[in-house]
């Protein structure tokens, strides 16, 4: 048996419907606590500095009444870092963010950003949040990544997501697979996250020592239909075959 898969549930466009009529539902408090019911281990947010989503009250509120973890979402802003080490989430997992990008579009250059990105580790650290970078699949990335300190990476699996063949879809799952191993033996945890929805599940559990997914559209897509209680079960579900891997 392997360990415990861990699923993170991105909130974000629960924040997405409530600010589309600047209303005060649908409540992200209550979808957290209908995850975390469902056995969701973690909820991410990403509070952007556009704030078109998640906003600075809310990220406060959640940490406030989550009986789990927090993973906050973040760019290496001195505004969203200031943020960060006041909010003390237990995980926050730095991004790149572009203004006009639909969502996280590449991981986190860490070779062309290692000062930036090393010293926000750094004051993250100073208050005792974990840190993890969101990482394309690539050693040197993961090299670099392992130099800022932080203790996590998270992998970034869009590529695989949006492969536009299955030989395509192939070659970024064996991909994904090497830099976990790769990570792994350098002592890094390993978190994945980006494009996972439940038909493309069954690839994910390939790759190996996997601690986290982060999981946000497909989740709240399928809520839409079936209720959020039973959209995270679905997932949960899928999720309980990991076998570590391979
Ligand atoms: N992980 C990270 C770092 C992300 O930026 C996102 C998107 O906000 C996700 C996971 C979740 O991606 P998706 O919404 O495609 O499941």
């Amino acid at each position: 048996m392997g360990k415990k898969l861990l699923l993170g549930v991105n909130i974000d466009h629960i924040a997405t419907l409530r600010q589309a009529r600047l209303e005060k539902f649908p409540s992200i408090i209550r979808a957290a606590e209908v995850c975390e019911k469902a056995g969701a281990d973690q909820i991410t947010v990403h509070l952007r500095e556009d704030r078109r989503h998640i906003q600075d009250k809310d990220v406060f509120e959640l940490k406030k009444n989550l009986s789990g973890k927090l993973n906050l979402e973040m760019a290496c802003y001195d505004e969203i870092v200031g943020i960060a080490r006041k909010l003390r989430p237990r995980q926050a997992t730095l991004v790149p963010e572009k203004r006009k990008e639909v969502t996280t579009e590449g991981g986190l250059d860490v070779l062309k950003n290692f000062s930036a990105v090393a010293r926000t580790v750094g004051k993250l650290q100073e208050k005792k949040i974990a840190v993890s970078l969101f990482i394309d699949p690539e050693l040197e990335q993961i090299e670099m990544a392992l130099r800022t300190g932080a203790e996590f990476i998270e992998l970034h699996t869009g590529a695989f997501a949006n492969a536009a063949s299955e030989l395509a879809a192939g070659k970024e799952i064996r991909k994904l697979i090497d830099a976990s191993a790769f990570a792994n033996a350098l002592g890094l945890g390993v978190n994945a996250g980006h494009g996972i929805d439940y038909n493309n599940m069954k690839s994910i559990l390939k790759i190996p020592h996997l601690h986290e997914l982060n999981i946000g559209f497909s989740i709240i897509a399928e809520a839409v239909f079936i209720g959020l209680d039973k959209a995270v079960e679905k997932m949960i579900k899928l999720m309980k075959q990991y076998k570590g891997g391979y």
